[in-house]
């Protein structure tokens, strides 16, 4: 994956710019490359390798009051220092970072080529900068310059350029890749994603596509496609999304798994004022009138919509849920009043915003449930409803997935005016308090499992949903092989792989369903399974390994079991020494690839 920060402030940027590239760096990332400006020049340092490699190049005495720095994850086999951006054009007219996929790049190289330009690498990048330098007609504002470039690129991208001579300057353009930019009293910012900058902007401006422009140290010069100046407006970030530092935690994941009962309470706190909930009324009115609910999603928001998807069909709903990678190529349409539930952390995921696409060109109703307000799917959405977790650092989502379904309870909660639901999420409060002050049992629970190579969840109903998240939350974390079966489902198949000491967890929290599975437990038992019970104290049995005592609803029993399960993979990755915050092949958010 790839990612851009720049930054232009009032005080040397290197510190700022450097940290962000850290949190923006995704693990398997290459390369990575950082431009200084200041009164002597630009300075550039590129590396093959980590943003620790590329701090050891910088000498200590080199800063400036402007930068720019990439990182990214090649889509060569090997790596080269030519490709490592930020790149400059042939005369050092004008240095790049570029983040998206341009598709008319090689008709434009072979048309530099003509006009007598040489390519020192196989990038993209290089050709974007000889376009710019090409077209730059001499005294004219680097503007002018840039704006003909983008009208000459087809594609999705993001850039940000430096122009030799102007060191007080961050261009910027942006065609359907996304765009932040930042500011407070201390200078301007720009980025990729909105995490690596929480910490250094009190407001943010979000580009929309065909958009061009400039920062200084102090505004932003914003200009359309056609090149008519426009007025942006910025938004002011709560509070709450500026969580980033890591206190006493050893890793984000544990801070961010105890930030639950936290989270519930901010969500309380926006969407119920103390008598009555405060859900917009022409969303709940859509709601009610839509002929069907169609719920898309990826990974961990996928299985959020799985619990959300049952609660909306006890409001008498037709109610789907699709992945949506798969959605974009089948995208089953149900009807003229849908309404589409997008659901997204980050609000950023490609699959999600080519499902938004398809959608917008069917000219249907989209309801965006995001944590990032600054989002593409957030701004783009016709109901938007923001999770308020907080900044989510670590890759593996937690408490982002507790916030989702904390939210779609309150929204049926509020369909059904059922305010009962508020004193039953203080009970989940408590009893996730309760879970933390056990975090020592489910440690010990993963000391005995972290060395298998398979294990199973097990669940009905709301358990299955909760089982799902847990495999996919193990496998991520520990790259320990998981599954997640319904609890009679288990006897058709996956029973061939039980093996004396296989781990096998179920999940409890249903009178109706009690019976059934406690049977298929003693399956497991006869076979010398390793069979560990998480239980709601109503359903509980001798020997169960974790109960929840504290009473809580059935249908809250998701939040409980998810933050057992998020603790114990969290466990399972530390005892294997795994890179927690930032797994293997994983990224926060997956985008499209870069130039
Ligand atoms: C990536 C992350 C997952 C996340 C998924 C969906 O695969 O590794 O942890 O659940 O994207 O992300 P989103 O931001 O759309 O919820």
């Amino acid at each position: 994956m790839s990612g851009f920060i720049g930054r232009v402030g009032n005080s040397c940027v290197k510190e700022k710019l450097l940290s962000a590239l850290n949190l923006l760096q995704f693990k398997d990332d290459d390369s990575t490359g950082v431009l200084f400006c200041n009164k002597e020049g630009q300075h550039l340092y590129r590396v093959v390798g980590k943003v620790d490699e590329l701090v050891t190049l910088i000498p200590e005495e080199v800063d400036g009051y402007m930068g720019i720095a990439h990182t990214r994850w090649s889509t060569y086999m090997h790596q080269v220092l030519e490709n490592v951006y930020p790149l400059s054009s042939e005369n050092g007219y004008v240095t790049l970072v570029v983040n998206g996929l341009i598709d008319n790049i090689q008709m434009i190289k072979r048309r530099l080529v003509k006009r007598g330009y040489s390519f020192r690498s196989s990038s993209a990048v290089e050709v974007v900068a000889n376009l710019i330098e090409d077209g730059a007609v001499e005294n004219e504002d680097p503007l002018r310059a840039l704006h003909r470039a983008m009208q000459q690129l087809e594609g999705d991208y993001a850039l940000l350029a430096v122009f030799n001579g102007n060191c007080k300057k961050i261009f910027f353009a942006k065609n359907g890749v996304p765009l932040i930019i930042g500011k407070n009293h201390d200078g301007m910012v720009i980025c990729t994603d909105y995490t690596p900058i929480a910490d250094q902007a009190d407001e943010y401006y979000y580009p929309n596509d065909g958009e061009l422009g400039y920062l200084t140290s102090d505004n932003m010069v914003l200009y359309d496609g056609k090149l008519k100046q426009r007025k942006p407006s910025f938004t002011e970030v709560s509070v709450s999304e500026k969580t980033l530092e890591l206190g006493d935690y050893p890793h984000y994941m544990l801070k961010e798994i105890e930030e639950a009962p936290g989270v519930i309470r901010r969500l309380i706190n926006n969407y119920f004022d103390g008598t009555k909930y405060r859900f917009d009324d022409r969303l709940i009115k859509r709601i009610i009138d839509a002929g069907t609910i169609v719920f898309i999603a990826a990974g961990t928001s996928y299985n959020a919509a799985l619990v959300g998807q049952r609660y909306l069909r006890n409001f008498n709903k037709k109610v789907d849920v699709f992945i949506a990678s798969e959605w974009i190529f089948y995208p089953y349409q149900s009807g003229e009043d849908t309404l589409y539930v997008l659901i997204s952390q980050s609000g950023e995921t490609a699959d999600i915003l080519k499902c938004l696409r398809t959608i917008r060109a069917y000219g249907a109703d989209v309801l965006a449930i995001t944590n990032v307000e600054i989002s593409t799917l957030y701004q783009s959405a016709d109901y938007r409803l923001l999770l308020h977790a907080g900044t989510e650092v670590s890759v593996a989502s937690t408490k982002a997935y507790i916030a989702q379904i904390t939210l779609l309870s309150l929204l049926y909660a509020r369909l059904v005016n059922k305010i009962t639901t508020i004193a039953a999420l203080e009970r989940v409060i408590e009893a996730l308090y309760n879970i933390i002050s056990r975090r020592d049992t489910i440690k010990a629970i993963a000391d005995q499992i972290y060395k298998s190579g398979d294990v199973f969840f097990l669940g009905r109903g709301f358990d299955y949903d909760v089982a799902v998240e847990a495999q996919l939350k193990l496998k991520e974390t520990s790259y320990i092989h998981a599954e997640a079966y319904q609890g009679g489902e288990m006897l058709h198949g996956p029973i061939a792989l039980i093996e004396e000491n296989t781990p096998v967890i179920f999940f409890i929290s249903d009178s109706l369903t009690v019976a059934a599975t406690r049977e298929v437990i003693r399956e497991m038992r006869d076979r010398k399974a390793n069979v560990i019970v998480c239980s709601l104290a109503p359903f509980n049995h001798d020997g169960d390994s974790f109960i929840i005592s504290n009473p809580i609803k059935g249908y809250h029993s998701p939040i409980t079991f998810a933050v057992f399960a998020q603790y114990l993979a969290y466990y399972c990755a530390v005892n294997l020494g795994r890179d927690v915050d930032k797994p293997r092949n994983l990224t926060k958010a997956v985008k499209d690839r870069s130039v």
